[in-house]
This record gives structure tokens, sequence and C-alpha cells, in this order.
């Protein structure tokens, strides 16, 4: 198939050409955020991985720099994966991530390197001291499963980092312990593990227990709650737990005792090998993901790339305590052009309509709805209490409800034979309580054949007792990025319309429930394009 030019984002992170999957490293050093990432030099298909580098005033303009590391140590010949950076005492930066030392079996060691000028705020050139590797497996572990170091912390004399691993078929958490950053011994215990399969990329973090500030990843006291996340292998989601971490036992125990199997996610859709960091400018912690194509592998080629990563999120404690919230940077709004809005607009049963006055294949969408009345609410069958995604597929956008379906119809063409539906779904359950459904349903939003198109959804912890939700959406002529009741719960979906491109992308809101819906507010405004690393 041809696949169009207009579907490369536009302010979405990606360098100009070739294959990127997980965020490495992110940092903030003398006035700069620092991001690199994984990358094929070599072409749009995974292999050959260097970590690229990327730099930034305001996590939204991007520069691209050389590569920083890139195989050509015996303990990373065959591969620079992922890890992460940690800012020492003194105000080094040293990195540390995983090599490939093995052309047969994925053998995976921890190596270190260090900015070989301090002084040179784009960190352009980085060293790998003699004494790699700094870990390596031990006999007895799975020596292809032991990978993606952490952020270190730092409390009682001791250096701490996480890597990711697999005993059998339970994912691991392991904690190394280091005095000097150079020698690393593994403590006895995992930090905290749970048979869920290989643990890629997990990180862990510190987040107060009120207000919307981030922590440095070695803060810690009464007021702070812990965040594990692990990147599950099977499932391909980033699914994460609150708790408590005691640095005496070295130990971290989720607040909900089904934590590990009840997988709260930071997003429902696609989005994977997350990584946050702690900002000091802007006293915050943010999140930066991955996202994949889901269009062929031969489109892929053809296009020249493939992955993005997600627009960076600021990341908090919910004040309930059991989730986080997040939030696209505000950064991100400067590339706002004039706003459309709509005000206080009934959207009666079934109808729809459409939002004009600005290119919407590249636009930040802000809507506030109110539903009229719950009584039509849908029974809730608990059946599907732990899938979303299965009830969505059932109940997709087209299907008529009692409370919802409504939202949006983004990338949508002229006569919406391609749209992707953005929507809730209010249900009532056994015990009177609402339950609101987020889902994203591609299943319409291309004619293009050979597509991978999931509906993806999460419930959304939120009181609609008011009959008020929110709903935000990034659109990005194949991304839809959403974040729905103000951050509650997320979801970023790829599409690839075969008509809905460029100006020839629609915006409308649709009611196909019963009860009538308003839109409080609506603004739309068409984005402008970032610096994006030269391309
Ligand atoms: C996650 C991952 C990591 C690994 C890297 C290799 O997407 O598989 O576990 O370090 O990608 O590119």
């Amino acid at each position: 198939s041809i696949v169009s030019p207009l579907l490369r984002t536009g302010y979405h992170f990606q360098p100009p050409m070739n294959w990127i999957n997980d965020p490495n490293g992110p940092m903030y050093y003398k006035g700069w955020y620092h991001l690199f990432y994984q990358y094929n030099p070599k072409g749009a298909v995974w292999g050959n991985i260097v970590w690229a580098h990327s730099v930034s005033r305001d996590l939204i303009n991007w520069i691209a720099l050389e590569a920083a590391i890139k195989p050509d140590i015996p303990s990373d010949q065959y591969g620079c994966w992922s890890g992460s950076a940690t800012i020492l005492p003194d105000g080094t930066p040293a990195i540390v991530y995983t090599g490939i030392d093995r052309p047969d079996i994925n053998y995976q060691v921890q190596n270190i390197a260090f900015p070989k000028d301090k002084s040179d705020p784009l960190l352009r050139e980085w060293v790998k001291p003699g004494y790699n590797p700094i870990i390596v497996p031990e006999p007895g572990m799975n020596v292809t499963q032991f990978r993606d170091p952490t952020t270190a912390w730092f409390a009682d004399g001791h250096w701490r980092m996480l890597i990711g691993g697999l005993r059998d078929t339970r994912g691991m958490a392991y904690v190394y312990r280091s005095r000097d950053f150079r020698h690393w011994v593994r403590a006895k215990h995992p930090l905290h593990s749970a048979l869920t399969g290989m643990w890629e990329c997990p990180d862990f973090f510190p987040v107060p227990k009120s207000g919307q500030n981030g922590l440095d990843t070695s803060e810690f006291g009464d007021k702070v709650k812990y965040v594990l996340k692990s990147s599950l292998d099977l499932t391909r989601y980033d699914y994460y737990t609150i708790g408590t971490y005691n640095n005496k036992t070295e130990r971290y125990v989720p607040d909900d005792p089904n934590g590990d199997y009840h997988r709260l996610r930071y997003d429902y859709g696609n989005f994977y090998a997350s990584k946050t960091f702690f900002d000091p400018a802007k006293r915050r912690r943010v999140l930066l993901g991955w996202a994949n194509e889901s269009d062929s592998v031969p489109d892929d080629k053809a296009k020249g790339w493939a992955g993005i990563h997600a627009i960076p999120r600021k990341i908090w404690l919910d004040p309930s305590g059991k989730q986080l919230l997040q939030w696209p940077i505000e950064e991100v709004e400067q590339l706002r052009g004039k706003p459309v809005s709509v005000g206080d607009k009934v959207v009666k049963s079934g109808e729809h309509f459409e939002v004009t006055g600005l290119g919407s294949y590249q636009a930040d969408v802000e809507v506030s709805f109110e539903v009229s009345s719950l009584d039509k609410a849908e029974p809730f069958d608990p059946a599907f209490s732990n899938d979303a995604q299965k009830l969505c597929g059932i109940k997709g956008a087209d299907e008529k409800g009692g409370v919802g379906p409504f939202g949006l119809w983004v990338l949508a063409s002229a006569n919406l034979e391609e749209k992707t539906a953005v929507f809730f779904r209010v249900f009532k359950d056994g015990y009177g309580k609402h339950v609101v459904l987020m889902c994203t349903d591609p299943t319409k939003s291309s004619l293009s054949p050979d597509l991978y198109k999931p509906t993806f959804a999460g419930f959304v912890d939120t009181d609609i007792s008011s009959g008020k939700i929110s709903l935000r959406s990034l659109i990005d002529r194949s991304v839809v990025e959403s974040f729905g009741a103000r951050g509650k719960t997320c979801i970023l979906s790829r599409v690839y319309p075969s008509i809905a491109i460029g100006q020839n992308a629609h915006l409308y809101v649709f009611n196909n429930g019963e009860a009538d819906i308003k839109v409080s507010h609506l603004t739309a405004w068409e984005m402008k394009k970032p610096l994006m690393n030269g391309a």
C-alpha cells in the first residue's frame, strides 16, 4: 500500500528517520533536557541498537546530536540496550545501561559511561571506563532476561538501583548496592517480584503524598509514597503499583495486596518501556514513553521510520492515593495556534456536530461534557471488572447505549467512512454505583488493509454523579493521545487513515447514547510544528 508522508507526526518526538524504541537516561543538566533513546541507525526495524541523543530547552523542541553510546567495547559490542542516568552528588551524570556481549544468545551485562567533558552542557561525548562491565549475571540467573537498570538512589551510605529480570515465570526487580557507584553487589532479596513474566524497564521513584510536585529519586521520609513500574514483556503494557519502601529491609510493599495483578496502567493504549525523571527546574516528575507503529512492517520500511514518543507527561499522586494523575507538560501549549471554542451545546441522542475552523489533523482538544441524566446508565456486568478492553471491544463507539457512548470522532473523513472514536460510556453496577469506561475505538480509523486496529480501554475512577467529565486529546496525524477526567485514565493510539489525512481530517463531537449530553466548553487548537531533530 502507499503510505502518505502526511501521516508522519508533527509534534511527537521522533528522529528524521529509522526505528526508535525506549526512552533512555532522561535528565536535566546545566539548563538542557537530555533524552537518549533506543535507535537503529540502519533502518526502520529493530536492530543495531545504539543510544541516540537529543537535547531540548523545553522537552518539546528537540535538537539531534551524535549518538551518545554505541557498541565499541567488548561488553556492549552486540547492542547498547536500555538504561538510566543518575546525577551523582558532585553533579556528574552517570549512565548505566545494558550491554549485549555475545552474538549467539543475548547474554546481558550492565555497563557504565560518563561524560568526557562535564563542562559541556550538551554532554556530547561519553566515555566507558575500562572496568566495564560493572554487573554480570550470577550463575543460575536467567542471563537473557537481565536488563534495563534504573536511576540509582542513595540512602544510609549506599547507592541502590534496580535491574529487571525473570526467575522461572516470576518478574523480578533485583536490587544492586554500591558505596562507590563502581562495585555493585546484589541484595539477597529483590525489591519486589510477582508472577507476571519478565519485568522490562523497571522504574522506581518517590511521590509526595499530596501536591503535584515531584521528588528527586533519593528523597524519602514520611510524606512520601513510592511507585514501582514494570513493562510486561507478555502484554506489552506498563503497569504500576503505589506502596511503601523500607530502605533497611530493602523491600517495597504495594498498598493494594492484589496490586501486582490488578494492573493499574500508565496508559491503556500503545505506550511501553516508559521512564520517569525528576526535573529540578520545575520540581516535577516527568514521564516519557514509547509508542510503536501498528502499521505493517512493509509500510514501516516504505515510510523509512517507525516509533515515536508520547508527549512528556507530568505525573503526581491522585489525592485518593490510589493512582497517579498525568497531564501533558505545560510546554506543549506553546504550540497552540488560535483557539476555536464551542460552549453550552446540547448533543441529542444519536446526533453529532463538527468542530471547524482549524486543521484538526494536528490539534489539541479540551472538552468538558455534562450528561443530562444518569438514569439510563446500562447495567454493568461484573465479569468485565478486570477487562475494560474486552468490554469496549463488544461495546464500541457505534454500539448504542444509555449514557454514552459520547465523545470525539477525530481524524475523521468528511463522510465519516473513516473516524477514530475517543469516548466515555457510563454503567451502573449492582450497588447503584456508576462505572465509567473510557475507550479509543480505531476499528473505523482507516480503509487501508493490513493495519492492526486494537480497541483500547480503561475504567475511569471518577465521581460522575454531577454528570460532568472532561476529555483532552492530542491529535497528531497518526497519533491520538487522550486524557480522561483530567488525567485519571490515558489512552494513546496509532491510526493510519487513508482519506482523513492533512486538511481532509475532520473533528466531531458525537453522542450515541439515549441520554442527551451537553458540551459545556470545548476548545480546540491547531498545533504548530516544533523543532524536531532537524526533520
Ligand atoms: C523494551 C526493551 C528493553 C531492552 C530494549 C532493547 O522495549 O526490550 O527491555 O533493553 O528494549 O532495545
